[in-house]
C-alpha cells in the first residue's frame, strides 16, 4: 500500500483525547500514514479516515468517546469514511468495541501504531480488525518522529519511555499501557537534535513515570545529556510518581540551566490512609520531606499536583488532611478529579469494603479543592505583576490575535502586546494577572535562531483536534 504517483490523496482526521501521550502518538501515526499518502484535514465532514486517539483514565473521558463516534457515523454513513478506534479505550475493550459499536472498522492498540498502514490494507480488503498485543520489551521500537513536520514547532513532546510498573489501585493505565519500556537515551538524543534542527527550542519528555526511566542510563543523566544538545533552550518532562523521586533528579534541578523550575509531583491526597488504599507507596511525610528538600536545592521551582477527591472510604478528616496538604506545599496549580471507577483496577473491587463516597459529597469537596487552589493560584500570579518576566514566544494568543503568548520557565500563559516572533526569547513586564494567564507588555526581545512562526492553523501537517491541555497533567 505505498503510495505511487497516481494515487488520490486521501485525507485524515484524528480526533485526540487526554494527555500527552495520546498527543505524541498521534503526531506518529499522521507521520505514518503520511507515508501512505494521507494528507491532514480539520474538517472531519471531508475525511476519508477518521481515528479517535482515545483515554480510559476516567469513565467521562470513555463516554466522550462513545458520543464522538456517535457523531463520526453520520460522516461514515453519508461518504463512506473509515472509522478507527486507537489508544487506551482501544486497549481496554479490544474487540469488544467491534461488537458494541458494528459501524467501527478497526481497533488499534497503543503499542500497534507501526502496524496502521497494514490493518488500513486489510480494511480496504473488507476486513474488521482489531490489533491490540503487546511487543515484548527487547522488540519494541519506539517510532520515531519526523523532525520535518515538527517545523514551526516551539515546543515539541518526545516520548522516553511508555507503560507502567507501578499498581496504583485507582488507575487503568498499566492494563491499558503494559509495563515500562524505556528508549535507549541515543534515540531521545538523536531526535531532539534533530527537532532542534527545525527550529524546537523547548522539549518535555514524556512518559507514564518517567523517573523509573531506564533506557541505559537513569533519568537525571538522560537529562544532563538531553542538556548538552546546543540551542535547546528549555527541558521539561511529566510526569512523575514521588516513590521515584531519586536525589540526583532533584540535584539536576539545582545544577542544569535547561532544566525547567516546574516540576509536576503528583500526590493525590493528603491522608496516610488513603494513600496506603490507593498504593502510592509514600505517607505526606516522605512526601512533604522530598518537597522540602527540592525547595532547599532549588527555592524557585514551582510544583504542580493532581488530586483524587471522593476515592472509597475518604472521610471528612481525609479530605481536611488534603487540604492542609495544599496550604503546606502551596502548589502552582492543581489537576483535581473525582474519583471514577475504572475496570481492571484493584480499587474497583473493594469499593463496598471500603466504602462508596456520595457523588454529592466529592462534588462538593472538589468544589472546596478547586476554589481555595484558585485563590493560591492568583495569589502566586498577582505576585508577578510589576516584574519582568521572560517568555519563550509560541506565536498569537489563543484569546486574542492581535497579541502575542508564551510560556515562563513556570509554565505560566502570559498573553502580551508586542511583536516577538515565535521562538524568540521575550521580556514582557506583567501588568495583570488573572488564575488562566498573566498579561503584559512586550520589552524585549532575543529573536529566533530559526523562523519559526506560523499561523496557528497551519502548524504540523496533519492538524489534530485536542482536548489535553499543551503541558502539565491530562485533563480529560
Ligand atoms: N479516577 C479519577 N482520577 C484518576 N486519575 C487516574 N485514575 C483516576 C481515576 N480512576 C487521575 C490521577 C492521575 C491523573 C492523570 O488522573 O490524579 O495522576
Ligand atoms: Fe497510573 Fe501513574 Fe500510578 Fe502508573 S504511576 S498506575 S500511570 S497513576
Amino acid at each position: 500500500m505505498s503510495q505511487t504517483a497516481e494515487a488520490p490523496v486521501r485525507k485524515l482526521f484524528i480526533h485526540t483525547f487526554g494527555c500527552q501521550m495520546n498527543e505524541a502518538d498521534s503526531s506518529r501515526m499522521r507521520e505514518a500514514l503520511a507515508g501512505e499518502g494521507y494528507v491532514g484535514t480539520e474538517v472531519p465532514e471531508e475525511a476519508d479516515l477518521i481515528l479517535l486517539n482515545t483515554c480510559a483514565i476516567r469513565e467521562k473521558a470513555e463516554a466522550k468517546v462513545l458520543s464522538a463516534l456517535g457523531r463520526y457515523r453520520l460522516i461514515r454513513n453519508q461518504r463512506g469514511t473509515r472509522l478507527g478506534v486507537a489508544g487506551c479505550v482501544a486497549q481496554q475493550e479490544k474487540e469488544k468495541l467491534l461488537q458494541r459499536v458494528p459501524y467501527l472498522d478497526f481497533v488499534l492498540g497503543p503499542d500497534q501504531i507501526a502496524s496502521l498502514p497494514s490493518v488500513l490494507a486489510k480494511v480496504s480488503g473488507g476486513q474488521r480488525v482489531t490489533e491490540t498485543g503487546w511487543m515484548d520489551s527487547e522488540e519494541y521500537v519506539f517510532p520515531r518522529a519526523h523532525a520535518e513536520s515538527s517545523r514551526g514547532q516551539v515546543s515539541a513532546f518526545v516520548t522516553v519511555m511508555k507503560g507502567c510498573d507501578n499498581v496504583c489501585s485507582f488507575c487503568v493505565v498499566p492494563h491499558t499501557r503494559g509495563r515500562e519500556v524505556s528508549r535507549a537515551y541515543a534515540d531521545v538524543v538523536g531526535e531532539i537534535s534533530d527537532l532542534v534542527g527545525v527550529g524546537v527550542r523547548e522539549v518535555t519528555l514524556i512518559g507514564q513515570n518517567v523517573n523509573s526511566y531506564a533506557g541505559g542510563c537513569t533519568f537525571a543523566e538522560l537529562i544532563r545529556r538531553v542538556a548538552a544538545i546546543p540551542d535547546l533552550a528549555r527541558i521539561r518532562f511529566t510526569t512523575s510518581h514521588p516513590q521515584d523521586l531519586s536525589p540526583e533528579l532533584m540535584q539536576a534541578f539545582a545544577e542544569v540551566p535547561q532544566l525547567v523550575p516546574h516540576f509536576h509531583l503528583p500526590v493525590q491526597s493528603g491522608s496516610n490512609p488513603v494513600l496506603k488504599r490507593m498504593r502510592r507507596n509514600y505517607t505526606w511525610e516522605e512526601y512533604t520531606a522530598k518537597i522540602d528538600k527540592l525547595r532547599a536545592l532549588c527555592p524557585e521551582i514551582a510544583l504542580t499536583s493532581d488530586i483524587i477527591v471522593g476515592f472509597p472510604g475518604e472521610t471528612d478528616a481525609d479530605f481536611e488532611l488534603t487540604m492542609e496538604l495544599i496550604e503546606r506545599v502551596r502548589y502552582e496549580n492543581l489537576y483535581s478529579f473525582i474519583y471514577s471507577a475504572r475496570p481492571h483496577t484493584s480499587a474497583i473491587r473493594h469499593e463496598k469494603e471500603w466504602g462508596e463516597v456520595p457523588y454529592e459529597v466529592s462534588v462538593a469537596r472538589l468544589e472546596r479543592l478547586q476554589k481555595r487552589q484558585r485563590e493560591l493560584t492568583q495569589e502566586r500570579h498577582q505576585r508577578l505583576v510589576g516584574e519582568v518576566v521572560e517568555v519563550l514566544v509560541e506565536g498569537e494568543s489563543r484569546t486574542d490575535d492581535s497579541r502575542r503568548m508564551g510560556r515562563t520557565v513556570y509554565n505560566h500563559v502570559v498573553n502580551f502586546e508586542g511583536v516577538a516572533p515565535a521562538g524568540a526569547f521575550a521580556r514582557v513586564r506583567i501588568d495583570r494577572a488573572s488564575v488562566a494567564a498573566l498579561g503584559g507588555v512586550e520589552v524585549d526581545f532575543d529573536p529566533p535562531l530559526i523562523p519559526v512562526e506560523k499561523p496557528a492553523k497551519a502548524r504540523g501537517l496533519l492538524p489534530v483536534i485536542s482536548a489535553a491541555p499543551k503541558q502539565g497533567a491530562c485533563d480529560a
